[in-house]
């Protein structure tokens, strides 16, 4: 049976004070609803920004559900790039993931395939765990592109490791059209990207590697569309951005998955 998640990407937001109050907040919520919570099958994850990975380690030490995530890494090792932060460093928060080729990083960053190919193999060389997004922008759906460009994103990548190396890659399908806009997926678009998804890493690597890769939905998933959402067969939880922020919601949003 493959891991479900439900992530949350915190992006720019939080102060440390902040960010201390909502990982509080959501390890009393989760908490009070833990008996809706399968923790064997279901995994969360908490990608605050940097300043906050070694506190939030701290904080859910305990907790066996939650595990934390840093947002990025730098693809080199270390030395002279000011303002960077390498895999190892955040390895020594005490964080376990990390997103890699979200859709802001790419577009603001000019992140491209061959840096990503890069940044999950460092990541992984350190014992973390990617999260690896991929997701067409809006005029590449409306012209029919859109499986040709996820398509491309995952060769140019990740389907370039290793059979045992790739089993730790959670893949994120985010069309980037519903990233932080509102509107979201319907169930049967994700439904059929995920599909198309896990048939490309079954014809890339196999079957049995295929059917315990997770892939989660990312892009304006919040508590009312989530159960919807969760409830196809290929999607395996979310990555979710706007929605949590708020403990409430977020919590929620767990909790869909087992609907
Ligand atoms: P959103 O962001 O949920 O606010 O749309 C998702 C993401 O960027 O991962």
């Amino acid at each position: 049976m493959r891991k479900k998640i439900v992530a949350g990407n915190w992006k720019m937001n939080m102060d440390f004070d902040e960010g201390i109050k909502l990982i509080e907040n959501i390890i009393l919520k989760i908490n009070l609803k833990a008996s809706l919570i399968n923790t064997n099958e279901t995994g969360v994850i908490l990608a605050p920004p940097f300043i906050l990975l070694q506190k939030a380690s701290e904080l859910c030490l305990d907790n066996q559900t939650i595990s934390i995530g840093a947002q990025n890494c730098s693809q080199h090792e270390k030395g002279a790039y000011t303002g960077e932060i390498s895999a190892a460093m955040i390895k020594s928060t005490g964080a376990n993931y990390v997103i890699i080729g979200h859709s802001e990083r790419r577009k603001y960053f000019h992140e491209n395939d061959e840096t990503l190919g890069k940044k999950v193999e460092i990541v992984l060389e350190n014992n973390l765990l990617p999260i690896f997004c991929c997701g067409e922008v809006l005029s590449e759906r409306e012209s029919g592109r859109h499986f040709e460009v996820v398509k491309k994103q995952l060769e140019e990548t990740i389907f370039k490791f290793k059979k045992n190396d790739f089993q730790k890659i959670v893949v994120a399908y985010e069309p980037v059209w519903a990233i932080g806009t509102g509107v979201t997926a319907s169930p049967e678009q994700a439904q059929e990207m995920h599909k198309f998804i896990r048939e490309l890493i079954r014809n890339n690597f196999d079957k049995e590697i295929a059917e315990q890769t997770t892939i989660l939905y990312g892009g304006s998933c919040n508590a009312k569309n989530a159960v919807q959402l969760f409830s196809n067969p290929d999607v395996d939880g979310g990555l979710i951005g706007g929605a949590s922020l708020k403990a409430d919601d977020f919590v929620e949003i767990i909790c869909s998955i087992e609907n």
